[in-house]
């Protein structure tokens, strides 16, 4: 199709963060032109009808890690492969991270990270790892956040990696964040807590993957997000938890106003999983947690705890996480991407729940929290033509044959699915 053809979405009900309406929407050279309940489109218009079904904004997956190295192993998708399968399951967006080389500047490993994602199919974003304190580093943050760089992400764990910092670093960080109207993103997990409950089983052969969730407790993610809260209300700097995985942990952060994302993985799976033959494929970072956390998340989705859904998407195959392997030696993470829309959107639709509040967390408030709103998030005037077409009667299992990654293992096979239309 001609960019600079019109294109109208005709008879379809468009659902943004406000509600749900039948709108015709008119689309020229990727933007949205018009959206209106009636319109006369230009002669020669290209027109898609719509009838029965939804139109949703583009996907925004704000946390994904393509190609990236952990534990002697690589995540298995990179940028063209991820964002390939991204695409066809709606999302138009990833908001993906730097990673901070030895010797490198904050400022280095950006543009390092934008080169890779040069060969993406969709729109890339990045926030930026502080994985070391260095004064040196600090002070380029004033002018990566001028230059549209406004998220940065530091660990409270993830020591043996040289990635952690402590609660009084990050605190003398978000400081300056705050001061230069940035946020700031944590992986939550308290380092001296996984530290004492690691020592119980590491170094023993001991190998199962129930031992790294035995490993590090939910109580870690308590405390690390009560931190947090102190380095919010101490200094202003508005503070993102990614991947929140715990009902205390919630609880904690939503009294304290901290934005709080969670991903698929820690809705439809808890720790029975590591039970399971390919449990080790479930090593993830913080690791699945008790049905009772499952429970506390999806409430928080409905009832406005949750801000955001992110897929942590860090796919690996099963021979980068071989049978036997230690289990602080397995690779942390797993893919989601490709499934992550399409099984939210299932379960809404069978549940009944309101589409917008989905509309809200898998697009809107990631682009307003991540300041890309109302370029994207929203179907409207102006707004970048990013929109995902659903016929809600095309639902399907997920089987292999809908799997787009590197021949990653993915956990979410045969859950129900409602797949975007081609
Ligand atoms: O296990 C995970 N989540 N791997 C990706 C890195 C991270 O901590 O987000
Ligand atoms: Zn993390
Ligand atoms: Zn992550």
């Amino acid at each position: 199709m001609n960019s600079t053809q019109y294109t109208l979405l005709k008879n379809g009900t468009v659902v943004n963060a406000d509600g749900e309406r039948r709108t015709q929407v008119l689309i020229r050279d990727r933007k949205i032109v018009q959206a209106a309940p009636t319109l006369t489109p230009p002669a020669d218009t290209n027109v898609i009808d719509c009838s029965g079904k939804y139109i949703f904004p583009g996907i925004i997956d704000p946390h994904t890690h393509m190609g990236i190295p952990i534990k002697n192993g690589w995540s298995a998708d990179d940028f063209e492969s991820g964002t390939r399968a991204a695409l066809k399951a709606g999302v138009t967006t990833i908001l993906d991270f730097t990673i901070l080389e030895p010797g490198q500047t904050l400022t280095e490993s950006v543009a390092k990270r934008l080169k890779q994602a040069e060969k993406s199919h969709i729109t890339v974003g990045l926030h930026c790892n502080i994985t070391r304190y260095e004064r040196s580093l600090l002070k380029e943050i004033p002018a990566l956040i001028r230059q549209g760089i406004k998220s940065f992400k530091v660990f409270t764990t993830y020591e043996e990696a040289g990635m952690y910092l402590t609660y009084g670093q990050i605190k003398k960080i978000a400081r300056i964040i705050g001061k230069h109207g940035g946020l700031l993103m944590v992986h939550a997990e308290d380092n001296d807590i996984i530290k004492a409950a690691t020592k119980q089983f590491s170094g023993r052969s001991l190998t199962h993957p129930k031992y790294h969730a035995l490993s590090r407790p939910p109580e870690s993610e308590r405390v690390a997000v009560e931190k947090m809260v102190e380095i919010h209300q101490q200094t202003g700097c508005p503070v993102y938890i990614v991947h929140l995985n715990t009902a205390a942990g919630l609880e904690t952060a939503k009294a304290g106003g901290l934005l709080v994302e969670t991903c698929p993985q820690y809705l439809f799976f808890n720790d029975t999983v590591y039970e399971q033959p390919d449990g080790r494929m479930y090593v993830i970072s913080p690791p699945l947690r008790k049905a009772v956390d499952q429970i506390a998340l999806w409430e928080g989705l409905l009832n406005g705890q949750v801000d955001t859904i992110g897929t942590d998407h860090c796919p690996f195959r099963l021979s980068d996480k071989p049978e036997g392997l230690p289990f602080e030696q397995i690779p942390n993470g797993m893919g989601g991407i490709e499934t992550a829309f399409p099984i939210m959107l299932a379960k809404w639709l069978q549940e009944e729940w309101p589409l917008p509040r989905l509309v809200q967390l898998m697009s809107t408030h990631a682009a307003r929290i991540f300041g890309l709103y109302p370029q994207k998030g929203v179907i409207k005037a102006g707004s970048d033509a990013d929109v995902v077409i659903i016929d809600p009667d095309n639902r399907r299992t997920v089987s292999q044959s809908d799997l787009d990654g590197r021949d990653a293992w993915n956990g979410y096979l045969g859950l129900e699915a409602v797949w975007p239309a081609g």
